[in-house]
């Protein structure tokens, strides 16, 4: 595995291989990886002839208060880890290098980044589609492989490569968790033992919304109420949002159905976790 640090010497090598008749499959990533992150890896192999891995913790997509600076970073184990994956190329590119001084564009998905994690992060998304838009230019992949754990990231990142015409296939990968359940995540790490446990009510309100449902239970409000019961029973955790969106709009439903996706965002002491279960699937 090669380590490309510089933007123009990572599409000069995309270049070479794309010219040579090679397909590119890219896993972006902020680094302090874990299993989630490496069945992206495991995933992307199959898709392409050729894997791109990429560390990037970028500034643009944290909010002024939040974990920027703190943000776990391990480029030597990631990448040891990644070449065992088989990733031929880690692109871990400087702040300076992809924002240097008089960056002044900004790419925005209108509509479904106004609300969920938009609604309290805001500017979130338009940093995430705009390192994203940088990424798919400078590497330019054939295919793209997102975690279906940031499932508003995943539909936003769809919008954006639809509206401009991007020729690069989206692929969502199922979400990763740990043995109890709990999603995997780099931020789970600053998690203390007890918090740790508290996590596991929003696995138990996923739980409970895929079993009522599967009872025959459609009304949202009751679900968002009884799935709301289960989180504010312990007082470590604060929600955020539960939802019950259609799984393409993102928008709210009354009812709901087998396209329906259930969304949960809590912050556990000072840790923010999410969550969701798209109601037809079989996990
Ligand atoms: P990061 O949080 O590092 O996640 C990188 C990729 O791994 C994302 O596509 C995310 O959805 C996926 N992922 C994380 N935890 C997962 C899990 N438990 N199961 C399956 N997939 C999981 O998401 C970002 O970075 C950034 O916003 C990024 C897209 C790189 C833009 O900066």
């Amino acid at each position: 595995m090669e380590i490309i640090h510089s933007p123009s010497q990572m599409t000069a090598w995309a270049n070479q291989a794309l010219g040579a008749g090679k397909t590119i499959a890219l896993t972006p990533t902020m680094g302090a990886f874990h299993e989630g992150h490496l069945s992206l890896m495991r995933m992307a192999r199959h898709q392409a002839d050729l894997t791109v891995t990429s560390i990037f913790v970028n500034p643009i997509q944290f909010g002024p208060e939040e974990d920027f600076d703190q943000y776990p970073k391990s480029l030597a184990k990631d990448a040891a880890m990644a070449e065992k994956e088989g990733v031929e190329i880690l692109f871990a590119p400087t702040v300076a290098d992809m924002y240097p001084e008089g960056f002044q564009t900004l790419i925005t998905v209108k509509g479904i980044t106004d609300r969920l994690c938009g609604l309290s992060r805001p500017g979130h998304f338009d940093g995430v589609t705009t390192v994203v838009a940088k990424l798919f230019n400078i590497v330019k992949p054939t295919v793209a492989i997102f975690g279906r754990k940031d499932f508003q990231q995943l539909a936003i990142l769809r919008k954006m490569v639809c509206d401009l015409n991007w020729d690069i296939e989206i692929i969502g990968h199922p979400i990763v968790r740990e043995e109890d359940g709990l999603a995997m995540s780099s931020r789970n790490t600053y998690l203390s033992v007890t918090e740790r446990q508290a996590a596991l009510t929003l696995v138990k309100s996923i739980k409970h919304v895929r079993q009522r449902f599967r009872e025959g239970e459609t009304n949202a409000e009751q679900l968002r109420c009884e799935a709301a019961k289960i989180l504010s029973d312990n007082d470590k955790v604060t929600i955020d949002y539960l939802s019950l969106v259609d799984q393409r709009t993102l928008n709210d439903q009354t009812v709901i159905n087998h396209d329906s996706v259930f969304l949960v965002a809590a912050k556990v002491g000072t840790t923010r976790l999410i969550d969701n279960t798209v109601l037809f699937d079989e996990n």
